[in-house]
């Protein structure tokens, strides 16, 4: 028996093999989840449905969460195949390549709208869609990064979407509770994903990390994974509208360490 055992499990925001989706999918899938993706557009598709070939996933289905159609329609589809869900966990951020560079003032209008949409409303509209089929003691998920909480140079316009999807979390964990449904955030360290590369200056900032944290160590998308089994598990059961860390303790440090003599 897996921890995720009789548990259908629905995941959005799946590109490649580097997608934090895909770490959470295969450890859904070694705990005994019945999964589902949905992936973003038609591009995905050919990198999409081998990953989900691989665990022996046939729900597959395309979704641009900037639809209120596109959502409608997978709620269906998932409600035709599953009947009911447990699970749903949202992996998906968006933000335009000028948002992430320079000055956050030259933030464009547009480009705020954008990353809000995409980013954190897509979260709200994909709970309401999915909360008629959501069975009691099931769990929502959504991941998120420091940079809502302290600025993170270039991150700029998601880092105000992170906050927003962060307090978002909290809004509804509280409109879930009394349906016996859990809605937390995993903020994870910084990973080589498609996104992440989007922010300029990433890799600098992927390497400070480690040298950073307590641990020394970076974070792989299996640690995000095992912590999201365990947030949507019964193990869980009473832990609601948290943003939990998965961040080698870089969150705790308020400064680097002193460097050592003879260094
Ligand atoms: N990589 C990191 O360092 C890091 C750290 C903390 C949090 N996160 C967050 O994790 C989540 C997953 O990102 P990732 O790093 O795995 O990168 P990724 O590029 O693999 O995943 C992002 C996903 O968002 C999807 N997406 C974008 N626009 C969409 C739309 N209109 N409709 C549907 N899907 C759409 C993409 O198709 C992709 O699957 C994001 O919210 C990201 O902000 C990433």
């Amino acid at each position: 028996m897996g921890l995720l055992s009789g548990k259908n499990a629905l995941i959005f925001g799946l590109a490649n093999d580097k997608s934090i989706a895909w770490g959470i999918a295969q450890a859904f899938a070694r705990e005994g989840a019945t999964l589902g993706f949905s992936y973003a557009g038609e591009m995905l598709e050919k990198r999409v449905r081998p990953l989900a070939a691989q665990l022996g996933v046939n729900f597959v289905e395309q979704c641009d969460v900037a639809s209120d159609e596109q959502i409608a329609a997978v709620a269906e589809r998932a409600r035709a195949h599953f009947g009911e869900i447990d699970i749903l966990v949202h992996s998906i951020g968006f933000a335009n390549k000028d948002e992430l560079q320079g000055q956050f003032y030259n933030t464009s209008r547009a480009g705020f709208h954008l990353a809000m949409d995409i980013s954190v409303f897509s979260f709200v509209a994909l709970a309401k869609a999915f909360q008629p089929i959501m069975r009691p003691g099931g769990a929502l998920l959504t991941l998120t990064y420091y940079g809502s909480v302290k600025v993170a140079p270039n991150y700029n316009m998601m880092g105000v979407a992170k906050a927003a999807l962060e307090s978002s979390t909290r809004y509804l964990a509280r409109d879930f509770g009394p349906q016996g449904i859990r809605v937390n955030a995993i903020s994870a360290g910084p990973l080589r994903t498609l996104a992440a590369m989007g922010v300029t200056g990433f890799r600098e900032m992927h390497k400070n990390f480690a040298e950073m944290n307590p641990m020394h160590e970076n974070i792989s998308i299996d640690d995000v994974g095992n912590a999201a089994v365990y947030l949507c598990s019964n193990w869980a059961a009473h832990v609601t509208g948290e943003i939990h860390y998965v961040d080698s303790g870089y969150n705790i440090m308020a400064a680097p360490e002193p460097e050592k003599k003879g260094e």
